[in-house]
């Protein structure tokens, strides 16, 4: 089987996990953690990031920071992994879904802004915009945009719309770890940014998370709050109702072993994506996700559209060749399905529908490439 994407061990992972194990610091406090988050900080430019337990975690504080709660509306794209509407499930908030621009699969930023317009009136409270809900009255607490497969949202509009209206971005930046937009980091242009270790994302602590903020007081709160709120370690003063949402430090470990060779992984992983499209391009009825010029993506999980996904997607599995569709769309599972829906084509749903992953591990050998590609072309008799 050539798998669609597994971690890459190639750095100082086992020497820095074995110093974890004969030291005994296996567990929530210890230097990695340290050193893990301080590599982020580095490479994301973010000020602060704190280490949590995964992507998932991350984001559920974020929005708590970001005061969120049962009163709030939320706004989310539908295709999406459901990690991003579970996280703001937790809060109690209400949540509105909107659907995908057709050609770079991201949220659609002007249904967006014609929902807000249409829906909602803004009111200047403490000297700041804040914006509510005309039917319900509740406040438009958030904007979660994802950057779908490490492609870039339209941040630069999403900017615009939460300072007029006054509605913080918590970025799901989670599978962009080394997409940037003119050299600024996927995940450091909201409130927060929350990037992802999980087994199948760029690098991989196993699990593993990191929220990126610029703001003191949220990384302050972010970290007393993810390890249980304690205040006096002697005398296990805890000041409010924390979580347990520590990274540990064998993780944080095998993340810092990651993230030092990612300059190698991101190379390579930018390689195969360059295969892909010149072998692929001009195939049948074959479409790519589109990126804004000034945007570099990471090019994290190589995925294409055809109609013929379906049929391509058994093909390929049956020949060994690991492939993927998209998720299904939030508004189509059983949970989500009578949220409020904005869209005018639903094209997330003809998204999930023909697009299909295939393998893009930073550690896919070329020749299991050339198996691939001759694959589609093979299913394509091309
Ligand atoms: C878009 C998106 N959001 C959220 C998550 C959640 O991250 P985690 O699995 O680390 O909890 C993931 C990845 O798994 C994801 O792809």
């Amino acid at each position: 089987m050539i798998p669609l994407s597994v971690p890459n061990i190639i750095g100082n992972e086992w020497e820095y996990v074995k110093d974890c194990l004969d030291t005994g610091w296996i567990s929530s406090a210890g230097e990695y953690v340290n050193k893990f988050e301080l590599a982020i900080k580095d490479y994301t430019g973010s000020k602060y990031a704190i280490a949590c337990m995964n992507g998932t975690a991350g984001l559920h504080i974020s929005l708590n920071l970001a005061n969120i709660g049962s009163d709030d509306i939320v706004i989310a794209p539908n295709l999406t992994f459901v990690a991003t509407l579970n996280s703001i499930s937790y809060t109690g908030a209400q949540i509105i879904l909107i659907d995908a621009f057709n050609d770079s699969w991201q949220i659609d930023v002007n249904l967006i802004q014609k929902w807000l317009e249409k829906n909602t009136e803004t009111k200047i409270i403490n000297g700041k915009p804040t914006t509510f809900q005309k039917s319900s009255g509740k406040k438009i607490g958030a904007i979660v945009p994802v950057y779908v497969l490490g492609g870039f949202v339209e941040i630069d509009k999403l900017l615009k719309i939460s300072y007029k209206y006054g509605i913080p971005l918590i970025e799901d930046s989670t599978e962009a770890l080394g997409s940037f937009k003119n050299k600024k980091h996927a995940g450091t242009f909201g409130l927060t940014g929350v990037i992802s270790f999980n087994g199948n994302k760029i690098i991989s602590t196993g699990g593993g998370g990191m929220i990126l903020t610029d703001n003191e007081k949220i990384a302050i709160k972010a970290k007393h709050i993810t390890t249980t709120a304690k205040k006096d370690p002697l005398h296990y003063f805890h000041d409010e109702i924390g979580y347990n949402y520590r990274l540990v430090n064998i993780l944080a470990a095998i993340g810092l072993g990651q993230i030092e060779k990612f300059s190698t992984i991101l190379k390579r992983k930018k390689e195969i994506d360059f295969i892909y499209r010149s072998e692929l391009s001009g195939i049948a009825d074959i479409k790519f996700q589109k990126n804004s010029a000034s945007s570099n993506p990471n090019c994290w999980l190589f995925t294409f559209r055809t109609k013929k996904m379906s049929k391509l997607l058994n093909y390929l599995n049956s020949k060994g060749i690991q492939s993927r569709p998209l998720w299904t769309p939030m508004n189509r599972l059983p949970m989500y399905s009578k949220l409020n829906y904005i869209s005018e084509n639903d094209y997330s749903n003809q998204l999930y529908e023909e697009c299909i992953s295939i393998p893009s591990s930073s550690n896919l050998k070329q020749s299991d490439q050339e198996i691939v590609v001759s694959a589609i072309k093979n299913f394509y008799n091309k």
